[in-house]
């Protein structure tokens, strides 16, 4: 048996999905900016994609003046643009778990000249808002925009993103939601969310890879990344991957169709994952779960193995799970997120992710138990024994 238990990473395209974007790339070329009936049917079909990804995430899309949908190439390409941007001067409050595409990018900012302010997490991987009132009220920093994540890749954890844009709100300060793994697995309604611009990618919702989008509030300017045609009011350049559109609305009208029933599908099956687990296992630590999680996602530290050997030993018993971000697998370096929220050491050194899915069965996570349970008997360090 082969088991897939990283859906944060990416999740497998839903084959209703698949069927939609075939029919879609079979229908002839598509160069939404062609005049001619094959450029306008595919602006339609463009167009009624983007509407119904507006309105699946709670906003109309065709007001005068109104909220905006870029696409673009997902969620890594959402958040640089939404850094370099929304902003070209001030400050930039982060929180220190963001994902590596958020990170990376500030940096790159740092070095040329832009000035970073953090905030911490407390020991359950929740972003501490009183520090970004703080940093708001001391008039030193001249804060330009706040990036944060609606959840956590790697804990799950739901961070509280109604109270960041009260505050920054009231502050009259713009707020950029890297939204990824929330976006198709929780109800989102932008409309007056108090929320600039939001990132998220269709991959990890069950559409495909390659695509996402960074949706924009009523007003709200971005700077383009890429320079070219005249596409999508020149902020991303390009002829629009219709079909990749088309295939990421039927997605995302999927997920928000069966939200309900996945949602408790999904958190029953990481419950019994970690319950089975910890029957067997007391020690086992599960990270995060003094605070709302994704339903899907379970962080668990294995005290005493290598969280490598454990991976590789899992792929070897036919359980695909994650040590990290994806982004970080192939060197898999001590996870930030886990290092932010001060974990003991060999906490750190032994963590696991894994995500299940709407696909994923209790028969393929009674066989995880098994195959979790036999690697981590094998690979623990088993404490000397005197004689
Ligand atoms: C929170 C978060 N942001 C951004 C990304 C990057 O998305 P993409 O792989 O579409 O570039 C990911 C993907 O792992 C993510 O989990």
């Amino acid at each position: 048996m082969k088991v897939y238990l990283d859906n944060n990473a990416t999740t497998a395209l839903d084959p209703r999905v698949a069927d939609v974007m075939l029919a879609q790339f079979l229908e002839g070329p598509t160069n939404a900016s062609s005049q001619h009936v094959f450029g306008r049917r595919s602006r339609s079909r463009l167009d009624t994609a983007m509407e119904a990804i507006g309105s699946h995430l709670g906003t109309r899309l065709d007001q005068p003046n109104g909220a905006r949908l870029i696409i673009t190439s997902g969620g890594t390409e959402s958040n640089h643009q939404a850094l370099t941007g929304l902003t070209d001067q001030g400050s930039l409050v982060l929180s220190q778990i963001e994902h590596p595409s958020v990170l990376a990018t500030v940096k790159w900012l740092e070095k040329r000249g832009r000035t970073l302010s953090w905030l911490e997490t407390d020991q359950g991987g929740l972003v501490q808002l009183d520090q970004l009132e703080t940093l708001i009220s001391t008039d030193e920093h001249d804060i330009a925009l706040v990036s944060l994540m609606a959840a956590n890749n790697e804990t799950g954890v739901i961070q509280p993103i109604s109270q960041a844009a009260e505050i920054c709100q009231k502050a009259g300060i713009p707020l950029h939601v890297d939204a990824t793994q929330i976006v198709g697995k929780l109800p989102l309604n932008l409309e007056d969310s108090g929320i600039s611009a939001v990132t998220f990618t269709a991959h990890k919702f069950h559409g495909p890879t390659g695509v996402g989008g960074l949706w924009l509030a009523p007003e709200v300017k971005v700077e383009p990344v890429f320079h070219g045609g005249e596409q999508q009011l020149e902020t991303r350049p390009g002829t629009e991957p219709v079909a990749l559109v088309v295939g990421m609305a039927e997605a995302l009208k999927l997920a928000v169709d069966e939200m309900q029933d996945s949602t408790e599908h999904c958190g029953m099956l990481r419950d019994r994952l970690e319950s089975g687990l910890l029957a067997r296992h007391p020690e086992l630590v599960v990270q995060g779960k003094i605070h709302d999680r994704l339903p899907g996602t379970s962080s668990i530290s294995f005290l005493k193995t290598d969280r490598q050997s454990m991976l590789m030993a899992l792929d070897m018993a036919g359980i695909a799970c994650s040590s990290g971000s994806a982004c970080s697998s192939g060197s898999s370096p001590p996870s930030h997120v886990l290092t932010a929220m001060n974990r003991p050491a060999d906490e750190i050194e032994s963590t696991l992710r894994f995500g299940v899915s709407k696909f994923s069965t209790i028969e393929e996570i009674e066989f995880a138990i098994d195959s979790i349970s036999n690697a981590y008997n094998k690979l623990r360090i088993k404490p000397c024994v005197d004689n």
